[in-house]
């Protein structure tokens, strides 16, 4: 999988969260950050297990709000960008970092309360066998996000160096039927195409993201969001 080996470099790892959540990427960050504090609900001294860590955007703020975590990431470069993050901050909860394999997790059964995974799915080739792994170590829930096929991101992801991967709903079922996950939630967001906010100010982003979540709403536009986040729980 190229997503493995593409963000180890320190150079890509540094460039992370500038190119993707800065100017009207902000937009997009505090989005996601949101839909996973939606889904979690509180998080005080829960255990959670931020797969795909990255920079810990997730991390850091789950932490900040008093849950312990632990996040997993295959990239030193990537965890360090997180580790230096941390410093700055005060976390009410208990952070560690861990360099690791989604697919094999040095964890017992059910070590965690809840397993998250964003900006993880469209990196790899085999979602059930992880999905699997993540639930086998999470004893309540595990949340996740999908880049989606029909969608304007359909336009430029075939450029995308990770090699990134979009799917359908109908997919992330049957990868959850395939896991032994059931389906709490799923929310769809974003029609307007992510490269778009982060060439935009902010101040015209925020202008915009109203009519753009109204879109999401609208009958056949609605068929070309291009996220969607999922809750799922372990049955
Ligand atoms: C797009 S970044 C997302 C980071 C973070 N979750 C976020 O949303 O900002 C994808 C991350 O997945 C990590 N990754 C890719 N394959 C992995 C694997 N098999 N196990 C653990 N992490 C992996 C990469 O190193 C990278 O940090």
């Amino acid at each position: 999988m190229k997503g493995e080996e593409w963000y180890q470099e320190d150079s890509v790892a540094a460039r992370y969260e500038t190119k993707r959540f800065s100017r009207g990427g902000r937009l997009i960050d505090q989005r996601e950050k949101a839909a996973v504090l939606e889904a979690l609900g509180p998080v005080e001294d829960r255990r959670i297990l931020d797969i795909a860590a990255g920079t810990g955007r997730f991390s850091l703020m789950l932490a900040e709000q008093g849950a312990d975590v632990v996040a997993v990431d295959i990239s030193q470069a990537m965890l360090d960008q997180a580790e230096g993050k941390r410093r700055s901050i005060q976390t009410a909860g208990t952070l560690a970092f861990l360099r690791g394999d989604a697919s094999t997790l040095p964890f017992a059964d059910n070590s965690f309360d809840a397993v998250i995974a964003m900006r993880f799915f469209h990196l790899v080739d085999h979602a059930a066998r992880f999905l699997k792994e993540l639930k086998r170590v999470s004893a309540e829930m595990v949340i996740f996000d999908t880049f989606n096929r029909f969608s304007f991101r359909s336009v430029y992801n075939w450029a995308l160096p990770m090699g990134s991967q979009l799917v359908s709903p109908r997919e992330v079922t049957s990868w959850l039927d395939e896991a032994g996950l059931e389906l709490e939630a799923s929310v769809d967001d974003w029609i307007l195409p992510y490269g778009l906010y982060r060439v935009m100010p902010l101040g015209l982003a925020k202008l915009i993201r109203p009519a753009d979540a109204r879109l999401v709403s609208l009958p056949l536009v609605s068929t070309l969001v291009s996220v969607s986040y999922w809750t799922t729980t372990v049955s």
